[in-house]
């Protein structure tokens, strides 16, 4: 039996669960997968009455359980950085969730913004360093508040920490076996220190795979890459910031928040899945929010379980239904409700 931590969290997070486990109980079903889902109440609301974030009681038990799926954490009323910190960093960093794995596809050619391309050309994987970088959180102020303050933000990278994330690329290009090309997203013309590691440490271990095509592309250019020519891609391997930022954009070319998913992964430990879009709060318990992104999540989570055969039950679901029935992947515009999006996905499983 396994153990699966449930964090609705904010907003729009519990609706979207709610779908997903939906789908993850009718999938299970047909599979005999055994699992308990264990509930725990964080987030915003939880914070602004009680004060507390992630409690250390939390994430002992967290650590004990196979997987945890998440639906959003934000809110509000509560000032930018404390929950995003105290609750979604926490448990990355204390899960030693150290990477961030998110597929970049388009299931259909409607709901992408650029001209011409086909879901042929958009089905790649960004493969974000999640344990360090800029978010380390190292820094200081240096006379704040005065006319001639300074603030310093470090970006700490470590041999170590660099190495686990481009070995971890490599083992997954060479796993997913499409094209077999791993880019290095970086910044080596101008972070000469922390590029000049990742790009000794990513020469180094290439080494080891001799099958796998390399390549480099400065962050600035793979932003324009992914507009312009995004059947390059295969697989991506970058650092936490230039991470975070180009799957944004990787996930409006999929076909926006709604479908993107993304998986914190500690290879050796407990993983947590989540859509990748926020808490939405203008589209709270309205019924309208895409559900998609959190069944993604639950299809890259049964995976990570060992469960192959129903993650691609529920993405192949995910798929037709995009393709047939959804008349867009935004809030609202759906067609239908998320709960109407929930059954199709179930009605679809076959
Ligand atoms: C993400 C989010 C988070 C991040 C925020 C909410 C801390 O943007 O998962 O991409 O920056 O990693
Ligand atoms: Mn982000």
């Amino acid at each position: 039996m396994r153990k699966i931590a449930v964090i609705g969290g904010d907003g729009t997070g519990p609706e979207v669960v709610k779908e997903g486990l939906k789908v993850l109980a009718a999938v299970s079903k047909i599979h005999g997968f055994k699992y308990e889902i264990i509930d725990y109440d964080l987030g915003g609301a939880r914070y602004l009455k009680t004060k507390e974030l992630a409690p250390d009681s939390v994430l002992k038990e967290l650590e004990k359980m196979d997987a945890i799926f998440l639906g959003a954490i934000g809110h509000p009323d509560v000032k930018p950085g404390i929950l995003e910190q105290g609750i979604l960093l926490k448990l990355r960093f204390s899960l030693d969730q150290y990477i961030n794995l998110r597929p970049v596809k388009l299931y259909n050619a409607d709901f992408c913004p650029l001209k011409d391309k086909k879901p042929e050309d958009i089905d790649f994987v960004v493969v974000r360093e999640n344990s360090e970088g800029l978010y380390k959180g190292l820094g200081e102020f240096q006379k704040k508040g005065a006319k001639d303050e300074v603030a310093i933000q470090i970006s700490h990278n470590t041999r170590k920490g660099v190495e686990r994330c481009i070995r971890y690329a490599f083992e997954y290009t060479k796993k997913r076996n499409k094209n077999k090309k791993l880019t290095l997203c970086g910044k080596t013309n101008v972070l000469t220190f922390a590029w000049d590691l990742w790009q000794r440490t990513f020469n180094e271990v290439a080494k080891e795979y001799k099958d796998i095509t390399t390549d480099y592309a400065h962050v600035d250019a793979t932003t324009m890459w992914f507009v312009k020519n995004p059947e390059w891609f295969d697989v991506i391997v970058t650092d936490n910031m230039f991470g975070d930022i180009i799957t944004d954009l990787g996930a409006m070319i999929q076909g926006g928040m709604g479908i993107a998913a993304g998986g914190n992964i500690n290879p050796e430990g407990v993983s947590m899945f989540e859509p990748i879009g926020g808490s939405a709060p203008k589209y709270t318990g309205k019924n309208v929010i895409n559900p998609l992104a959190a069944i993604c999540a639950v299809a890259m989570m049964l995976e990570n379980l060992g469960e192959e055969k129903a993650a691609k039950q529920v993405e192949d679901a995910v798929i037709k239904i995009v393709k047939t029935k959804l008349k867009s992947l935004a809030a609202g515009k759906m067609g239908y409700s998320t709960t109407e999006v929930g059954d199709l996905v179930v009605k679809n499983l076959y």
